[in-house]
């Protein structure tokens, strides 16, 4: 077991209050500064952090990896991207900028459908090629775990085929960049299929059980919407992920409020994300539960509707997370720390509660229970900025101090 240390940090931001309030009810206060601090850390896990001068005896004699100027983070987490597509949808966004509706471009055969045909075009090298170009570039920001869904193929074999691409995609990056691998083939409903139900039966429930078998997936995802997926698909998927032992999520209230998170929290899914109609029986039915709420504030911004209420969950101490949503439809921005900077103050999010949004609760909303913060014991997964204090990088938006040791 090799045993590192990176001395030095004019700041490590522990964030061991806030996992200590497990994510909830957070105050300025949480963010656990040191200055002048020091890690020393193994393959698997921390083993120690704190200033340097204060650095026990056995492990003062490593040499380690200055870091005067740097400041070290708990490893950012963008826990929903749509990240395996082909083609664009450039044409749409000016549409809609001219005046047209996301949903009713999507109703007219644009949308989810037609990034369908742009994926279907390519082939499983060039997904692959994709996918590798478009996690090395968040992961330049500083992002270093990262959830990527399929539900771009919308048949058995192109879906089949993604989830694949993507268990790749994990292999590939292993040991330096954390892959999760969400199925989410219930992201629209093919036109050969009559109903939601058909396509769940017949072609979402049979292939996950498939991919499951094959240890190919990680997590299960639906779009429960009107026009999508209703409760009773949903209920469906979330059972039978629950009977396999795979996590899960829903995009759910984005729309309409259709009772989606309530619906998430009854089957103990790790997430349920979206959540921009949302009202009070389902802020309390996620402030009783582990369910995290995630939001996509990335996607309001580039539709230019109106964003979640995340101060009145915020407040009922729900665990609430923030995510990329990086798709080619409605958020075609890949930038996780310059979507949480913008929103945060619209959210009227405290310094904790942003931090923690890309890190611990982000982390759990995949079900990692080991990272989040920097504590001995946890996993060594950290992100480190070229900033000799954190304030500065959510002060600079957009600008990207993300920098490797
Ligand atoms: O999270 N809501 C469903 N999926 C994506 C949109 C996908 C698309 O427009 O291509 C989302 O916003
Ligand atoms: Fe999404």
């Amino acid at each position: 077991m090799s045993i590192q240390a990176y001395r030095n940090f004019s700041q490590i931001i522990t964030l061991v209050p806030a996992w200590k309030k497990d994510g909830r009810n957070l105050t300025p206060d949480d963010m656990g500064v040191i200055e002048n601090a020091s890690i020393v850390f193994s393959d698997r896990e921390i083993i120690w952090v704190g200033k340097d001068c204060d650095m026990p005896e056995e492990y003062a004699s490593l040499k380690g990896t200055q870091c005067q100027g740097k400041t070290l983070l708990p490893e950012l987490v963008d826990s929903h991207t749509h990240l395996v597509f082909g083609g664009d949808r450039a044409h749409e966004y000016t549409m809609r900028l001219n005046g047209a509706d996301y949903e009713a471009i999507g109703n007219a055969g644009g949308g989810i459908l037609n990034t369908m045909n742009g994926t279907n075009a390519m082939s499983r090298d060039q997904l692959f090629n994709l996918g590798v170009e478009r996690i090395e570039r968040l992961h330049s920001y500083g992002v270093g775990t990262i959830e990527v869904k399929s539900g771009y193929g919308l048949n058995f074999e192109k879906e089949y085929e993604i989830a694949h691409v993507i268990n790749d995609l994990k292999k590939h990056f292993k040991n330096k960049i954390q892959i999760i691998n969400t199925y989410m083939a219930a992201h629209a409903i093919p036109k050969e299929f009559s109903s939601s139900m058909e396509y769940m039966t017949s072609m979402v429930i049979p292939l996950m059980r498939k991919l499951h078998a094959e240890g190919v997936i990680d997590v299960v995802d639906i779009f429960h919407e009107q026009g999508y997926f209703d409760a009773e698909d949903t209920a469906l998927l979330l059972k039978t992920a629950k009977e396999l032992g795979l996590g899960s999520k829903t995009h759910a209230d984005e729309f309409y409020d259709n009772k989606g998170a309530i619906l998430a929290t009854k089957y103990g899914a790790l997430s349920t994300d979206h959540l921009l109609r949302t009202t009070d029986d389902g802020i309390l039915a996620l402030s009783n539960s582990r369910t995290v709420a995630t939001l996509l504030p990335g996607t309001g911004f580039f539709l230019g509707k109106e964003q979640a209420n995340a101060r009145a969950l915020l407040d009922a101490g729900v665990k609430v997370a923030i995510g990329s949503d990086y798709n080619p439809g409605s958020c075609h921005c890949d930038n996780l720390l310059l979507i949480a900077s913008l929103a945060a103050p619209q959210y009227k999010m405290n310094i904790t509660e942003l931090w923690c949004a890309i890190t611990i609760n982000a982390a759990h909303a995949l079900g990692l229970k080991k990272q989040g913060a920097i504590m001995q014991g946890l996993v060594p997964r950290f992100s480190v900025f070229n900033v000799d204090r954190v304030d500065l990088i959510t002060y600079n938006w957009g600008r990207n101090f993300a920098t490797n040791l």
